[in-house]
């Protein structure tokens, strides 16, 4: 199997330049406590503790660029961009600041601060082959498709549904491709994947972690905060053993 590449050729950008809708509050969820401690001060801290990346690059709202504190002992440069309107302007700002010996691209959401260990690496092996890999993680709950009215139109099979997570592990000339093609053609993707899938790019599926949920609506820092804890005495972040490959 082709080993990992040298941590100097591989960069994180973390997007976390949203709003934060679905989460109303003072402020955006990404600069929420959980345990005392901003969400992407977890989130930062997680990506650069395995040693195999060399550098990160944060978008941001604009507004935060002047006032944002990094969390302590960081083994890594943080280079600081302005987001954009949409995700993928956000990731696209990110990447065009990291430094041209960066070959190999993990793009993970600010707003997922439970990354658990051994995550990245999994993902950076799988994206070998084919340039591109995302953690994720096969459906279990019975899949409905509504008719527009709130009634079920019919059940969808889940056997080859998959709910898509971060990290995503994209060679870097791939994904400035896609991210160009996109804006382009108008396109838009709830993730970078999206975008490679439709450059005919195959991406490889990693089991990722229930933990690894992204905060999205008030009750995910309920249980981000009890996850947190449970971790936290436990000493560990575990991966869920299951899935499909
Ligand atoms: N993000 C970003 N730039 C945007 C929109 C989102 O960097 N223009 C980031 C978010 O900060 C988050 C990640 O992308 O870390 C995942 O997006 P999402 O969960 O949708 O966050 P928000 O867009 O902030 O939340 P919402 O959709 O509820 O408004
Ligand atoms: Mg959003």
């Amino acid at each position: 199997m082709t080993p990992v590449p040298p941590a100097e050729k591989v960069g994180a950008v973390i997007p976390a330049a949203g709003g934060g809708e679905r989460l109303p509050g003072p402020v955006a969820k990404q600069f929420r406590e959980l345990g005392g401690v901003p969400v992407l001060h977890h989130t930062l801290s997680r990506i650069s503790r395995d040693g195999l990346i060399s550098c990160i690059v944060l978008a941001l709202p604009p507004a935060e660029l002047s006032s944002i504190e990094l969390p302590d002992g960081l083994s890594m440069p943080v280079f600081l961009v302005a987001g954009g309107s949409e995700r993928q302007h956000s990731v696209a700002n990110g990447l065009a600041a990291l430094p041209p010996m960066v070959e190999w691209v993990v793009v993970h959401d600010g707003a997922r601060p439970l990354l658990p260990r051994g995550l990245i690496e999994t993902c950076l092996l799988a994206a070998q082959e084919t340039g591109a890999s995302i953690a994720a993680l096969p459906m279990t709950d019975t899949v409905k498709r509504d008719d527009g009215r709130e009634f079920v139109r019919e059940t969808v099979p889940r056997n080859e549904l998959w709910l898509a997570q971060t990290p995503q592990v994209f060679r870097r000339d791939l994904l400035e491709q896609a991210l160009s093609m996109a804006s382009d053609k108008a396109l838009e993707g709830t993730d970078e994947s999206a975008l490679l899938e439709a450059l005919g790019i195959r991406v490889k599926l990693v089991n990722g972690s229930k933990f690894n949920f992204k905060i999205t609506s008030p009750e995910d820092l309920v249980l981000a905060e009890a996850c947190l804890a449970r971790q936290e005495k436990a000493g560990t972040a575990f991966l869920s053993p299951g899935g499909r490959n």
